[in-house]
C-alpha cells in the first residue's frame, strides 16, 4: 500500500519544509497537484516549483496533472524530477500520444478519472498504465468531501486487474479520511492521497501510521490470509 500526503494542504509558504516533513514522517509518495486555473477553477503551482522541492527529498514524487494542454507539461515536469505524471482520461483523443510521451520520457504513467465520467473511458488503456487514479471529488480543491458514488468504480478497476492480470495501481484521491480509506481499501484501491484529512492532525506521523493501519485491516488480500 501506498500513502501519498498531498502537497496542496500543506503550508504554502513552506512548501521545501513540508516535503521534507512528509518524507520524515514516513509517506511512500508525495502527490502533486497541478491546476492551470482552466481545467479546474484554481491555479497551484508549476514545475519550477517542483523543482526546487527535488533536492530536498528522494520521496517518489506523483504529479497529478490537471491541466487542459498537459502536452506542454510534460517535458519540463520530466526534467523537474516528477517521478509519475498523471494525466485525465477527460482529454479524449489526446490520451494515446501523452501516455506515450510520458513512457517516453522515462516517466511513470498514470490516467486519472473524475467522478462524472464513465469508468469504461479508461478500459482501453489499461494495458498502458502503471496507475489509475479513480477521483473521489470533483478536481479543484482540496477539503471536499468523499463522493460514495465512486466506489463501484474503483471494484469495477479492481475486476478488470484481476480479469487481466494486469498490474495498474489504484489509487484514490479526494476526501481520503480514516473512514474512507478504509471504504476504498476494501473497494481494491491500493494507493491513497490524502491532504487534509492528514496536514489537519497535530502530527503527520502519526496520523499516517493510523492511515496505514485502517488501510491493512481492510485489506481484501491480507482479509483472505486471516482466515
Ligand atoms: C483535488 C486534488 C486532491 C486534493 C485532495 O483536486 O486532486 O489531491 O488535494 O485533498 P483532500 O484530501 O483535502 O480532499
Ligand atoms: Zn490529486
Amino acid at each position: 500500500m501506498i500513502i501519498a500526503p498531498s502537497l496542496l494542504a500543506s503550508d504554502h509558504a513552506r512548501f521545501g519544509r513540508e516535503a521534507v516533513r512528509v518524507t520524515e514522517a514516513g509517506a511512500d509518495w508525495l502527490h502533486l497537484d497541478v491546476m492551470d486555473g482552466h481545467f479546474v477553477p484554481n491555479i497551484s503551482f508549476g514545475p519550477q516549483v517542483v523543482a526546487a522541492l527535488r533536492p530536498l527529498t528522494k520521496i517518489f514524487f506523483d504529479a497529478h496533472l490537471m491541466c487542459s494542454k498537459p502536452q506542454i507539461l510534460l517535458e519540463p515536469f520530466a526534467k523537474a524530477g516528477a517521478d509519475q505524471i498523471i494525466v485525465h482520461v477527460e482529454l479524449g483523443d489526446q490520451i494515446p500520444s501523452l501516455l506515450w510521451k510520458i513512457r517516453a520520457l522515462g516517466k511513470k504513467v498514470g490516467l486519472a478519472v473524475n467522478p462524472p465520467t464513465a469508468i469504461s473511458a479508461v478500459q482501453p488503456y489499461l494495458d498502458q498504465i502503471d496507475l489509475l487514479l479513480v477521483m473521489t471529488v470533483n478536481p479543484g480543491f482540496g477539503g471536499q468531501s468523499f463522493i460514495h458514488e465512486c466506489l463501484p468504480k474503483i471494484q469495477q478497476a479492481e475486476a478488470w486487474r484481476r480479469e487481466r492480470q494486469g498490474s495498474y495501481r489504484i489509487e484514490v484521491d479526494g476526501g481520503i479520511n480514516l473512514l474512507t480509506a478504509a471504504e476504498c481499501a476494501r473497494a481494491g484501491a491500493d494507493t491513497f492521497v490524502a491532504g487534509t484529512s492528514l496536514f489537519g492532525q497535530p502530527s503527520l506521523k502519526r496520523a499516517i501510521r493510523q492511515m496505514r493501519k485502517i488501510i491493512n485491516e481492510n485489506d481484501p488480500a491480507l482479509a483472505d490470509l486471516k482466515v
